[in-house]
């Protein structure tokens, strides 16, 4: 089982130290919170909230993954220098389109930075009409 690093890894000392490096590589997940059962949505997850992480052929994000608890519902595997351009970082970012079929979700989503490894952001819950 690969190590994966999450925001919560770090002492609060180190977070705040290394804010940028975490935020750049924590993957935040963006929901309508008003899902209706059988109705098509979109849950968006973002790597980056403040900041971009670097998108070079030798360092970048290469997978998002998107989980209900420990159960994965998605997995996107992403190509280098596909968010970048010259000087100009973009964030990692997929919408899934999901049919909600139950009463609740949590939602959280992994991505996976070429050099620095797996990670994993925090848990958001979603209940269902
Ligand atoms: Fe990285």
């Amino acid at each position: 089982m690969p190590k994966i690093f999450t925001p919560e890894t770090f002492s609060p000392e180190e977070r705040e130290a290394r804010k940028d490096f975490i935020d750049k590589h924590t993957p935040y997940i963006y929901c309508d919170t008003a899902l209706q059962k059988g109705i098509p949505a979109f849950v968006r997850v973002r790597v980056g909230s403040e900041h971009a992480h670097i998108d070079d052929f030798n360092h970048y994000i290469s997978t998002i993954t998107l989980f209900d608890a420990d159960h994965m519902l998605a997995k996107v595997e992403l190509a280098a220098c596909i968010v970048s351009a010259e000087e100009r970082k973009g964030n990692a970012e997929v919408a899934f389109s999901i049919v909600p079929s139950k009463d609740v979700y949590h939602f959280n989503a992994q991505c996976y930075c070429t050099k620095h490894g797996l990670w994993q952001g925090k848990e958001v819950e979603v209940r269902v009409n």
